[in-house]
């Protein structure tokens, strides 16, 4: 069994996207500036837009944090996307999900500027990538093509299955996955919850990608011997002797499936460090484009 290590990889990635920055600074170039918009203080988001900020600043980008209370009108959201749009300090920026309740999701995604939508959550670039066009890749899927790609994992004609139809994983995973050439020219099944028999599926599947948010979903008897595992779920399970009071738990329960698996990502350590990584990757490549 070989780990599918997201850490070391995403840490490669970033060492690269550094060197880059400093041959820009070195032809006294403007490097990337990226955004983050966090709407509330749920406590997962603010781990996460504090982690892509850090990883912003390891890398020599410029960032802004965009803080705003929970009560924040969609009129007032709208108003701070357009100035973000218009803003021609800003490359890439990214509205972090899920906003709350009363704020149109949806809205928000498409009025943010497609050509600074780093998140690659806009239907413009959706749409790109299903047609095959260069555009921002979803920076979770987009990860998790770069982990295969890395570790040599073979995808052409092989049986994926995607568990989760999510718009920002389990969809565009499927797409990703089922495009021409490698990582992709794979046979793809996508399941969900309305799913029936999940685990006669799964026991057909030369790579399962997971992302389902349930604790350890998937267990040694759904899979098959020599499968490739990709664990995207990151849930907060309580636990009273952890000091935080909870752990992160992964959708695949890793002592059963490692043991039957050749290739699999640890959680923590596996697609959450990929996913920051890609995210710098696509502010790096707003960047040029704008430089052009
Ligand atoms: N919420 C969970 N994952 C993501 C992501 O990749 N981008 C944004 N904007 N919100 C998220």
């Amino acid at each position: 069994m070989q780990l599918l290590d997201g850490k070391k990889v995403s840490e490669d990635i970033k060492n690269e996207i550094a060197v880059e920055v400093q041959q820009m600074k070195s032809r006294g170039e403007k490097v990337p500036h990226l955004a983050a918009v966090i709407v509330g203080t749920n406590g997962a988001s603010l781990t996460y837009v504090g982690s892509k900020v850090k990883s912003c600043e390891k890398v020599g980008f410029e960032s802004t944090l965009v803080s705003l209370p929970e009560d924040t009108t969609e009129e007032a959201l709208l108003a701070k996307v357009k100035e973000l749009n218009a803003d021609p300090a800003i490359d890439g920026y990214i509205v972090q999900l899920p906003l709350p309740k009363h704020i149109d999701e949806q809205k928000i995604l498409l009025a943010i500027d497609a050509d600074k939508d780093v998140d690659g959550f806009h239907p413009t670039n959706f749409g790109r990538m299903a047609l095959e066009m260069e555009t921002f890749l979803p920076a979770t899927p987009y990860g998790i093509m770069e982990l295969l790609e890395r570790y040599k994992v073979e995808t052409a004609g092989k049986n994926v299955v995607v568990i989760g139809r999510s718009h920002i994983v389990g969809r565009p995973m499927s797409i990703l996955l089922s495009r021409k050439g490698y990582p992709g020219d794979a046979t793809v099944t996508l399941t969900h919850s309305r799913t029936k028999n999940i685990a006669e599926i799964t026991r057909e599947a030369d790579i399962i990608i997971s992302a389902l948010g349930v604790p350890y979903f998937l267990k040694g008897d759904m899979v098959k011997e020599g499968v490739t595992v990709v664990d995207v779920g990151i849930t907060r399970v309580p636990d009273a002797t952890n000091p935080k009071g909870y752990v992160i738990a992964g959708d695949v329960d890793f002592d059963e499936v490692s043991k039957k698996a050749a290739f699999i990502t640890p959680v923590p350590g596996g697609v959450g460090p990929m996913t920051i990584a890609m995210l710098l990757k696509n502010t790096l490549l707003a960047r040029s484009r704008r430089a052009k």
